[in-house]
């Protein structure tokens, strides 16, 4: 990538009149200047520059952005070359990038190799006394792990220097480029020299179902920062993909599997018997990941850390792998940080009577509710009985709704009919809001339909508004940027209903936050020029409306969030059948001419 100031010192000495003008004629319109698009064929001028906000939209066709969106489409460039033009016409020189676009040629099978020679090279220093010592005694001391398991997983350790591997993956005859682009090398922005990129680490080798080595995780032996180096995604690998220890799990994952989240965990849980676990590589699970695991088995067990953040990840988690089609249950390690931890501290059979016990995630889901409350107060039972049957109502099954019912009012010690008349009220309400809301865009999906920037837009269009105003208000006055960025306006990227409105909303965090701080110039690199069109459009009409402050600011983001909510009330119903089925058993219910005929 160019450096940002670089760009940044483009697109300053860019003057955008001037670079548009060599393609289009302009004329001045007040503070802004009017053409004839260069985009689209037309008569009457609708492309306008504006030099105040450095940018450009037309009317006409959607067409918009910065100065570098503009060379992007007129000269037909990515973004990078658009930033090059414009640095040529600058007079500012733009480094050169010596590997961009070099990813593609070191193939797959070359990178197996070099990942193989590498973790031998790594096995042999841990293995060395006058290396690995610390090492050794680090994996059997303080982690407990056997020799056998050592061996088993292929752990290894990359000695405390810049040039160790390196130098010796060279004489194998592997180049700079090749290590650079597979992960084992760094190289110094400096000298220019290619350094070994796990120093003084312990290595985990990741295999895939094949048996190649694809990537590495690289652990520190103290507390210092950051505890992991992970190979990052190469032509040979893609972390939201694979699972750490899958080659050997897969053997053993009939009956169910253990997700995890750490490759400790994992070792650990391998090493006293349990060896269908696996884990993520240090992110939260993709629906990739869970479809994998839908391949290899039928149940999974989550087992997470035992902190509020390991927790958080297992609801996130619960939900992916049931959209897979998989039952899932989750283990809580009570009395351990996690599973490592628990096996060291109570043992094999402890954690197999828990495995045991683990919980289905109804009652996971439950239990969350109930500890947030204190069941002996009046007040509060009735809280988490509103809360437990929003839960249940959404369950298209009615024997689960029923079996859920009975469990919950045993928890929280109610009656099973009135909870049970409570659920289908609750469900009625949802099934009615959820109809409404279906007719209301329905009706209003007609005006954006065709929406090709977002094409979530016309399924959600109260929503997509919202965001747009929201990204606009954003665009244009940085207190309510900075506010967001921060986390302080009340709203996430998660709260997002479309995943373009949430996109912008993430860059444009991103970049607030970054050290420069937010640049629209750089917006472009994340987005087509479709999109940037949109960007543009959305400012352009939002800075034309008369009132654009905190307050509409505020309820937008408000709109978004209810919206988003509607839509999870309605993920419950995906299933039309089962949806009408209620409506008609509702209408029995309160119909009792009907419902005493059957
Ligand atoms: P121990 O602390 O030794 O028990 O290791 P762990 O594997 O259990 O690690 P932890 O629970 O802290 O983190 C879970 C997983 O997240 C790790 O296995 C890594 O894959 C990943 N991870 C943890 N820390 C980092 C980090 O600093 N950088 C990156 N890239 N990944 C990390
Ligand atoms: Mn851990």
């Amino acid at each position: 990538m160019i450096p940002r100031e670089i760009i940044d010192e483009i697109v300053y000495r860019s003057d955008i009149e001037q670079v548009i003008s060599s393609y289009v004629t302009l004329k001045r319109a007040g503070s802004n200047s009017n053409g004839l698009c260069p985009f689209h064929s037309e008569r009457t001028p609708s492309f306008t520059v504006f030099p105040n906000t450095r940018s450009f939209y037309c009317f006409g066709c959607g067409a918009g952005g910065d100065v570098i969106t503009f060379i992007m489409r007129a000269e037909n460039l990515s973004y990078v070359d658009a930033v090059r033009w414009l640095g040529d016409r600058a007079g500012i020189p733009v480094p050169e990038d010596e590997y961009a676009g070099e990813a593609d040629t070191v193939s797959r099978k070359r990178i197996y190799e070099m990942n193989l020679e590498a973790a031998r090279f790594f096995r042999d220093r841990l293995f060395d006394d006058k290396y690995g010592k610390e090492a050794m005694s680090y994996l059997r001391d303080n982690r407990k792990l056997s020799g056998a398991t050592i061996k088993h997983f292929g752990l290894g350790f990359s000695p405390d220097s810049f040039s160790a591997l390196t130098e010796h993956m060279k004489k194998l005859g592997y180049t700079d480029e090749e290590l650079v682009i597979g992960f084992l090398g760094g190289k110094s922005k400096k000298t220019g020299r290619v350094y070994d990129y796990y120093r003084n680490r312990i290595i985990f080798p990741i295999i895939d179902t094949s048996g190649n080595i694809v990537a590495f995780g690289g652990r520190v032996m103290d507390d210092s920062k950051p505890k992991y180096l992970n190979t990052s995604d190469t032509p040979a690998f893609k972390k939201s993909r694979h699972l750490f220890a899958l080659n050997f799990a897969r053997k053993h994952s009939e009956e169910y599997m253990i997700l995890c989240e750490g490759y400790m965990d994992v070792i650990a849980l391998h090493a006293a018997g349990f060896e269908n676990a696996v884990a993520t590589l240090g992110t939260a699970i993709t629906s990739e990941q869970a479809r994998v695991f839908a391949k290899y088995t039928k149940k999974v067990i989550i087992c997470y850390d035992s902190d509020e953040a390991g927790q958080n990840a297992a609801s996130k988690a619960m939900r992916l792998l049931n959209e897979a089609g998989l039952e899932v249950k989750v283990l809580s390690v009570v009395g351990a940080k996690d599973p490592d931890e628990f096996i060291k501290k109570y043992g094999a059979e402890k954690f197999k009577s828990l495995l045991g016990e683990s919980k289905s995630g109804f009652d996971f889901k439950l239990e969350k509710i109930v500890v947030k409350y204190n069941l002996a107060l009046p007040e509060d039972k009735i809280k988490a009985s509103s809360e437990v049957c929003e839960l249940i109502a959404v369950v298209g099954s009615e024997v689960e709704r029923d079996i859920y019912i009975r469990r919950a009012s045993d928890v929280l010690g109610n009656n099973t009919e009135a909870m049970k008349n409570d659920v289908e009220r609750v469900r009625y309400r949802k099934i009615k809001e959820y109809k409404k809301k279906e007719g209301r865009d329905a009706q209003l999906s007609v005006k954006n339909i065709g929406d090709r920037v977002n094409l979530e837009s016309s399924k959600n269009i109260r929503a997509s508004n919202s965001e747009e105003a929201v990204i606009a208000l954003m665009l244009i006055y940085d207190e309510f940027r900075q506010e967001a960025a921060k986390g302080q306006a009340g709203i996430t990227p998660n709260d997002f209903v479309t995943d373009f409105g949430r996109r912008v909303f993430e860059e444009i965090c991103k970049l607030e936050n970054s050290e420069g701080g937010f640049s629209k110039a750089l917006l472009g690199q994340y987005f087509s020029v479709e999109e940037m069109g949109r960007i543009e459009k959305l400012e352009v009409e939002r800075r034309r409306l008369a009132k654009n402050d905190k307050e509409v600011f505020l309820s937008c983001i408000e709109s978004i969030k209810q919206e988003k909510n509607a839509l999870s009330l309605s993920d419950g119903f995906d299933d039309l059948k089962a949806r009408q089925e209620m409506l008609r058993k509702a209408k029995e219910r309160k119909d009792p001419k009907i419902s005493g005929i059957k």
